[in-house]
């Protein structure tokens, strides 16, 4: 979304280059006692719709913090649009104008209401007060909340706290949106609720996701499933899409 000037990485192009690319990408803990993940390479076009499975500890929150820099590679690099994006302030740019993110935890402010909370994602981008809980308030219509909008979200239920964050995630347009378990503290009704969102959002031409999710029926409504273990990509496949509303049966 052009809230500002926009991001010069994220508006250069280099035509074949995918979204995002991870080179020869590994994490290392702990002085090399922990390998996160093993020299992973992974390109993801744009409005690609990713699943990223595996077992707990296999390192796919290690991927996904790289692919928004929250993290960086022990080894290896992280390509926007085939261009290598360097240091904090070039990640922090992309991720204002670009990369939208959602947590399993929700990481909203307990303080605020949820229109707030939304708001804040707005800041920064030369925007009045009013237009920006104008906004605010357009995406909590979004995601089916205006009526609870100026609840604390810690009055809201984990649910309705989950399409707040979702909100929040999609308040500037990214281009890339992030997901990591996002139904993973959701009871089933409220994961299907979340997820079906999630899915609706990928309407939105623009919107390239990547899902990471322990439930299979969630992964396998997204075209293109990427198995981790131990840190290394061991499947990277395209599913058909399963095009009805999912009883989803289990959070992710
Ligand atoms: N900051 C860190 N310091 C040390 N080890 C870490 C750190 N971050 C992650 N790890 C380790 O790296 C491995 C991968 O962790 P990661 O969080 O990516 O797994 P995950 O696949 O997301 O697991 P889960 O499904 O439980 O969320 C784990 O063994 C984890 O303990
Ligand atoms: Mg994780």
């Amino acid at each position: 979304m052009n809230l500002n000037s926009p991001d010069p990485q994220s508006e250069k192009s280099s035509g074949a280059a995918p979204l995002v690319a991870l080179r020869g990408v590994s994490r290392i803990h702990d002085g090399g006692a922990i390998a996160a993940l093993r020299n992973v390479d992974l390109e993801i076009e744009a409005g690609d719709c990713v699943a990223i499975v595996g077992a707990s500890g296999s390192g796919k929150s290690s991927l996904v913090n790289l692919l928004c820099g929250i993290d960086y590679p022990s080894a290896g690099a992280v390509l926007w649009n085939g261009q290598p994006v360097r240091g904090q302030a070039a990640w922090a740019r992309l991720r204002r104008a670009s990369i939208g993110i959602v947590f399993q935890e929700f990481n909203l402010i307990p303080t605020l209401t949820a229109l707030e909370n939304v708001e804040l994602a707005l800041f920064g981008h030369g925007l009045s007060s009013r237009r920006r809980l104008g906004r605010a308030s357009i995406l909590l219509d979004r995601v089916g909340l205006e009526p609870r909008m100026h609840s604390r979200v810690t009055t809201l239920s984990g649910g309705e706290r989950q399409r707040v964050a979702i909100a929040r995630a999609i308040a500037n347009e990214p281009t890339l949106l992030l997901a990591d378990e996002p139904t993973g503290s959701l009871d089933s009704a409220n994961a299907a609720l979340v997820a079906e969102l999630l899915f609706k959002l990928r309407e939105h031409p623009k919107m390239t996701i990547v899902l990471v999710t322990h439930n299979e029926a969630l992964a396998a409504r997204c075209p293109r499933l990427v198995r981790i273990k131990d840190g290394s990509i061991v499947e990277d496949v395209r599913n058909a899409i399963v095009a009805a509303p999912m009883a989803c049966e289990s959070a992710s």
